[in-house]
């Protein structure tokens, strides 16, 4: 069957990333049935034959304007799809969209017309707010991390930057690689355009975001990379985990340590 990764080694490459990503979310516990969902911009490698490959969908509103991702295109993992079949098989599990010039409605243009993931809301409103902005970022990840998640069941870990510093004090490699640390976004209805609307306001301040009770999303270049950091911000909520079993309040790094870290790696303040 002809695929719109034929002959397009780089597009390959970068769905053959998210199928990578995919499998680790599976390998993590952090994808039972068809939780979570990923996206990634890949208009800079849509080519003259791909602007005019035809819609194999009918049109479809996305539920709001995106000024921003005018003609954009993204490689969109399937509402109902598996990350763990993702994993093998991502053409049929995902599909690549266009975004139409009213910036209001999409077309499926590639390989099989797969809908979109329910999340489409809040994916395509932080593309519209990183593209918006001049920013190098094209993944979006959304994961339910078992660790992560539960730690938003308790109301102290709601409260701002609590989550972020607890989190940064169990090893230093959590503030040299999520060096913004952890929105938190009190619960809405997933799918929802609130849901969405919540998560763009706290990405002019975080890159990675946890949903109440539900998940977590982060943004960044590449999918890789949003997904190396959910990695360790959950290895950190592991080590305070474990601590607790252990029958002990973890002593974390002191306020000092973590600030030669920041001076360190040359992190913002
Ligand atoms: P989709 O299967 O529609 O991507 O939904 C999974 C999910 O995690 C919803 O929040
Ligand atoms: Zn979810």
């Amino acid at each position: 069957m002809k695929s719109i990764l034929d002959n397009r080694p780089l597009l390959a490459e970068k769905v053959a990333e998210v199928a990578e990503v995919a499998g680790y979310l599976w390998q993590k516990g952090w994808a039972e049935r068809n939780g979570g969902n990923i996206t990634v911009n890949i208009t800079a490698l849509a080519d003259e034959e791909i602007r005019n490959m035809q819609a194999i969908s009918d049109i479809t509103p996305i539920g709001r304007t995106m000024p921003h991702l005018k003609g954009c295109y993204f490689f969109c993992k399937g509402t109902n799809k598996r990350m763990r079949d993702l994993a093998r098989k991502p053409m049929e599990n995902a599909s690549v969209i266009r975004i139409l010039d009213d910036c209001s409605n999409y077309v499926i243009i590639a390989d099989n017309p797969v809908k979109p993931t329910s999340e489409l809301a809040s994916h395509l409103l932080m593309h519209n707010y990183m593209t918006g902005k001049g920013s190098n970022y094209k993944a979006v990840l959304h994961t339910h991390p078992i660790d992560l998640v539960a730690m938003t069941h308790n109301s102290i870990f709601l409260e701002k930057d609590i989550l972020t510093y607890l989190l940064w004090s169990m090893i230093p490699e959590t503030r040299a690689f999520c060096p913004k640390g952890l929105g938190i976004i009190p619960y809405e209805m997933p799918s929802s355009f609130d849901l969405a609307d919540a998560t763009v306001r706290e990405l002019e301040e975080y890159d990675v975001v946890m949903w109440e009770k539900h998940g977590i999303c982060a943004v960044s270049e590449n999918i890789t990379e949003a997904f190396d950091m959910v990695d360790t911000l959950s290895k950190s909520a592991q080590i305070y985990l474990t601590a607790k079993q252990m029958g002990f309040e973890p002593d974390g790094m002191s306020l000092m340590q973590m600030e030669e870290i920041r001076i360190a790696f040359n992190l913002p303040k």
